[in-house]
């Protein structure tokens, strides 16, 4: 067992957390719901739903604009979530915290400014084999529209980033790193303060994927020195359609605007623009105004369970998990790092992994297979796909018995 699964609080009681998630009380072919699919997106505590509810029926207006109470109301509560995500960070002003429609929406924000501004033809950028598909692509485009070069880096067998690997892709042409603190295929957390500090030894900034990360952990954007920190709200217990990119004040204020509209601007001539200081430089037009406030709503919940107690319940989740799983001689898992996040991808032998997750849901047990938008990843552990359970907050340790039934009775069927 691991540090944190020793150290778990005995005051974790799963069940009352349980009784705050709704759908956790419904059945699925009339069994009860066992939900593993949380490093796809999670589900959301009565806290959010609520607050999310309340912001609709009793203040809701546009932001910003307006002189009148519920506008004022409304954007009180815009920027009071502006300021729960900075807390959750540990972002130095809550002007660092931009609002984005979700993790993707800001690499994509990052990748077009930087390309605008601060990054050019044979620039270089360096990737893991282990992003996100919204980790790369943004940058491909990049390649694609001004001859950008990515440099690769591998991952280890168990989903981490050598830092001697790391730093072996640096040139005086890169410009910037742009890695996951988090694969959502290994589970594994990488090491991003040493990363930070081997980016910056060679002059590049660096971004980091903290769209798992932040699920399973405290994030501290100073502590680990990141110029960049991406998180996206649906999978913190939060609402879909909004996320957030953290940046450091000066990389912020160098950056050029993503997208022109309302809000971002200071001044409109019919020959002249001049934009708003971040964070609103980069939120043109109505932001995503009742998901920001559910955002903020879900990192407070998470920040008053307590961040620490639920990666110690997790932990134990993880390791009964990789223990169990282990024990079944048709499953192969991949990535067993000590520290891991609940976060298990497997293959069971002889079935292909659509089929393992159609067995196991007719038992009620939700899990994902594919690639996981996660294909040079696939690539580099030799398979096309494989299943994940992901577990959260509020699953049990019945939960991951029920998952290895459900694995057992698949392997009985098809092996
Ligand atoms: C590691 C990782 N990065 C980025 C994303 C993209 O986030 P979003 O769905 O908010 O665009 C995901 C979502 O699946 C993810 O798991």
């Amino acid at each position: 067992m691991n540090a944190a699964a020793m150290n778990a609080s005995p005051a974790y009681d799963v069940d009352a957390i349980r009784e705050q998630f709704p759908i956790l009380r419904r059945r699925v072919y009339g069994k009860p719901l066992v939900y593993l699919d949380n490093a796809a997106s999670a589900q959301k505590p009565r806290a959010v739903i609520d607050r999310m509810t309340d912001a609709m029926t009793r203040s809701y207006a546009n932001v910003h604009r307006g002189l009148h109470c519920l506008s004022n109301e409304a954007t009180a509560a815009f920027e009071e979530a502006r300021r729960s995500v900075a807390r959750f960070v540990n972002a130095p002003s809550p002007d660092e915290i931009v609002f984005t429609s979700g993790g993707t929406d800001a690499f994509n924000l990052v990748a077009y400014s930087l390309g605008a501004a601060g990054i050019g033809p044979g620039d270089e950028i360096v990737l893991s084999v282990m992003e996100h598909h919204s980790n790369i692509v943004p940058w491909h485009i990049l390649r694609e529209r001004m001859g950008v070069v990515l440099r690769w880096i591998d991952a280890t067998d168990d989903g981490l980033i050598d830092p001697d690997a790391f730093e072996a892709a640096f040139s005086p042409r890169t410009k910037l790193a742009a890695v996951t603190h988090m694969s959502n295929v290994m589970g594994a957390p990488t090491d991003a303060r040493e990363l930070a500090r081997i980016a910056h030894a060679h002059g590049a900034k660096i971004l980091f994927d903290g769209c798992q990360a932040g699920v399973h952990g405290k994030i501290d954007v100073q502590a680990i020195d990141a110029d960049f920190y991406v998180l996206t709200a649906h999978k913190l217990y939060g609402p879909s359609g909004v996320g957030a990119l953290y940046g450091k004040s000066d990389a912020l204020a160098a950056m050029p605007p993503f997208r022109g509209g309302g809000e971002m601007i200071d001044i409109v001539e019919k020959d002249r623009v001049t934009y708003n200081d971040p964070p609103h430089r980069f939120e043109a037009g109505t932001p995503p105004i009742v998901e920001a406030i559910g955002f903020g709503a879900a990192v407070e919940w998470m920040m008053n369970v307590g961040v620490e107690a639920i990666a110690a319940h997790e932990a134990i989740l993880a390791e009964k998990a990789l223990v169990e799983l282990g024990a079944l001689d048709f499953v192969t898992i991949y990535g067993r790092a000590a520290n891991k996040a609940p976060i298990i991808c497997f293959n069971v032998a002889g079935a292909h992994p659509h089929d393992v997750s159609s067995i196991v849901d007719r038992a009620g047990v939700a899990i994902r297979a594919g690639h996981h938008c996660a294909q040079p990843l696939m690539k580099r552990l030799g398979v096309t796909a494989t299943c994940r359970a992901s577990f959260g907050a509020y699953n049990s340790e019945d939960d991951v018995a029920a998952l290895v039934e459900g694995l057992q009775k698949t392997h009985d069927l098809l092996g």
